[in-house]
Formats: structure tokens, sequence, C-alpha cells
């Protein structure tokens, strides 16, 4: 690079011209840092020349400085300019590259929502927590001994049988899928035996959760399904405090007029025991025609009973110092006669439509 002169305002005028001629032609903004950085950083020749006017003369230093002044000027003038030009294309192309279509339909993967039994089994649950019960829960995978013996049922009895229930391989190893959540009622008093004995806390449980039994899945059957089970054992606890409890948790499904009432059945695990129905809450018996009732007026619901002294004696309680009640019915038959669901399949089947008319997003 050959030296220039301040005093040679050719010279420097050509290197301002060049410096123009660069910036000019500088397309981005890298191009014109380059071009900058060539013509105006130190070791460009006007700022070399410009360094030199400290040395001349004193009769050249005013000429000399306003002529280098005067081109620096230029220079930062056009650099400035051409700066501002390539940030406004720069932005300019950002908008359009970038530019986001909001209309074009978005590729939204689907999230999971709650199932209509899930939350209804919920619902029932907080029913009786409002009223001071505990939830309980118990394995799936139940020994039969929880799941029979300890219920009172005979060696003998139907139930037992492989063509009624699950059995876990090998068969003697007594393991069963638990064909109803009766035996979480054997587990919660065992848990809280203790309690009750030693400080007189009445037990007072409902366990939800899911039951199985080997039928063939159709309108109304499935071979998984769910149960609500209720249990209160207590000093002093009758029939009349498990028909109470029957009807509060009547009213706060079915509203303040729900009845139930009770016929006599039989279950290995209460004495006595009865089957539950709920009076009909759609034409409350006044419809022959009525698709809810069949119209016959009432809705079965679930079983109940006193329990059985066998049960508390395998739960460690004196039958002679507390009584007991249970309950327990089926949350798919709830939902079924709840909301009008006529085949069960449609609850199993995993076809969002299903839920989505509960009001659930997916
Ligand atoms: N476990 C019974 C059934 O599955 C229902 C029931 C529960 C009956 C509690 C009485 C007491 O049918």
């Amino acid at each position: 690079m050959t030296d220039l002169s301040p005093l040679d305002a050719d010279g420097v005028s050509a290197a301002v011209d060049d410096a123009l001629a660069a910036f000019a032609a500088a397309t981005t903004l890298d191009d014109l840092k380059e071009a900058r950085l060539a013509h105006t950083g130190d070791k460009a020749p006007v700022s070399l020349a410009n360094r030199q006017i400290g040395a001349l003369e004193p009769a050249d230093k005013a000429a000399a400085g306003k002529n280098m002044g005067m081109a620096r000027g230029r220079l930062n003038k056009a650099l400035e300019a051409r700066q501002a030009e390539l940030e406004a294309e720069r932005d300019a192309s950002v908008l359009v590259e970038e530019a986001v279509d909001v209309t074009l339909p978005v590729n939204r993967a689907m999230t999971g929502a709650r199932h209509p039994l899930e939350s209804l089994q919920e619902r029932m649950c907080d029913t009786f927590v409002a009223m001071g019960w505990e939830v309980a829960e118990g394995p799936e995978m139940e020994a039969e001994w929880f799941n029979f013996d300890a219920l009172n049922f005979d060696p003998d009895h139907p139930a037992r049988e492989m063509q009624d229930t699950f059995f876990i391989d090998p068969p003697e190893a007594g393991i069963v899928l638990r064909t109803h959540t009766s035996p979480v009622q054997v587990r919660a008093a065992l848990e809280r035996r203790d309690a009750l004995v030693n400080d007189g806390r009445g037990i007072y449980v409902v366990c939800p959760g899911k039951t199985f039994r080997t039928d063939a899945l159709d309108a109304t059957h499935t071979p998984v399904f769910h149960q609500i089970e209720g249990l209160a054992v207590d000093k002093g606890l009758t029939m009349a405090h498990l028909k109470g409890t029957l009807d509060a948790f009547a009213r706060s499904l079915f509203g303040p007029d729900a009845v139930t009432r009770l016929r006599p059945n039989f279950f290995p695990f209460t004495e006595p025991s009865a089957e539950m129905d709920l009076r009909c809450f759609v034409c409350q018996g006044e419809d022959t025609a009525c698709r809810t009732c069949s119209g016959t007026g009432w809705i079965e619901w679930g079983g109940c009973g006193m329990t059985h002294p066998n049960v508390l004696i395998a739960a460690g309680i004196d039958p002679e110092q507390y009584t007991a009640f249970a309950f327990g019915m089926g949350v798919e038959r709830t939902l079924m006669f709840r909301h009008g669901v006529t085949d069960m399949r449609d609850m199993v089947e995993g076809d969002v439509r299903f839920s989505q008319q509960f009001g659930m997003e997916v």
C-alpha cells in the first residue's frame, strides 16, 4: 500500500472515491463491515494519511487538516447511509422469511383427557370424602384369601370356579384378579383396627377400583369393570345408618328427591344382605314406558348389608363390640343409567367421541 500524503488532495480524493465505491458495492452488512475496515480502519490509506498531519510543517497543517476532515466526513456519512439502507433491507427480508401464517391449520398433537368413568368414580368418592370418609385402595391382583375366604365365602362357593374368576397361573398359588372391591374392606379394616380398638376411631372408607370377571364383552358386560365399595365399622351401627348413608349418596348423585329401597338378598359377607334400588330419577315411577327403569320405577344399583361377624373376626375386630355395614355398586352401571349410555362397549373402546360427549376436551 503506497503511502498517501495528507497534502495530496487528488490522492485523498481518489482514496475517498475508492471507499465510496466499495461502500456502494456492499450488498450485505458483512460486506459493508469489510469495506469499512479496509477504507476507514487503522491501516486504511485515509487513516494513515490523517495520522501524518501532526508531523507536517505548521504552514501545511491547516489545509491538510481541513482536507482530511472533509474526506473523513464524507466517508462516515456514506458509511452511515449505507449501513441504514442495508439494515432496512435485512429487516424487511427477515419479516418475510420468518413470517408465520397464523391461519394455517396446526398439526396439534392429541392430548389426553379424563375418561367419564374416572370422573364419575371420583365424584362418587367425593360425596363420601365430604362426609368425612377416607378413600382406600387395594391391589387388583388379590390373594384368594382376601377376595373369598376372609369374606366368608364357602370353600365350594361357585364364584371360586375358574369359569367365573380369573386365576393367576399357577392356580394353586391362590392369586386371583379381584372379582369385586370387597377384599379392600378387609384390608382397610385390618389397617385401621388398632385406631378403632385403641382410640375409638370409627372406620369409614370407600374403595373404588377395577374388578374382573370372566364375562365376554357385550352391551351389558365387560370382563374389566369398576366398583365402589363402602365400609363403616363403629359402635352401634345399624341398618338405619346404612339406609341413611345410601340415601345421602343417592341424593348427591341424583338430586334432592332421590330415594333408595332395600330388598332382601344374599351375600356371604353380609347378614342381613340386601339389594339396593334407586327410585327412577327420570320418571319417578310414573312412566310405564320409561327407558331408564324399563317402566318398573326402580333401578338396581348395588348390593349392601350388615357386615357378617366372620368378616369382622377375619379383620381382628370383635363383632360383640362393633357392628359394621357395607355396600358396593358398579361404576359402569351407574354411568349407564345416569347418562343414558346403552352399550357398555362404548366405555371401553377408547373412541374419543364418547368422552367428548361428556365435555372432555381431547
Ligand atoms: N361385592 C358385592 C358384589 O360385587 C357387592 C356388595 C358389596 C354387597 C358390599 C354387599 C356389601 O356384587
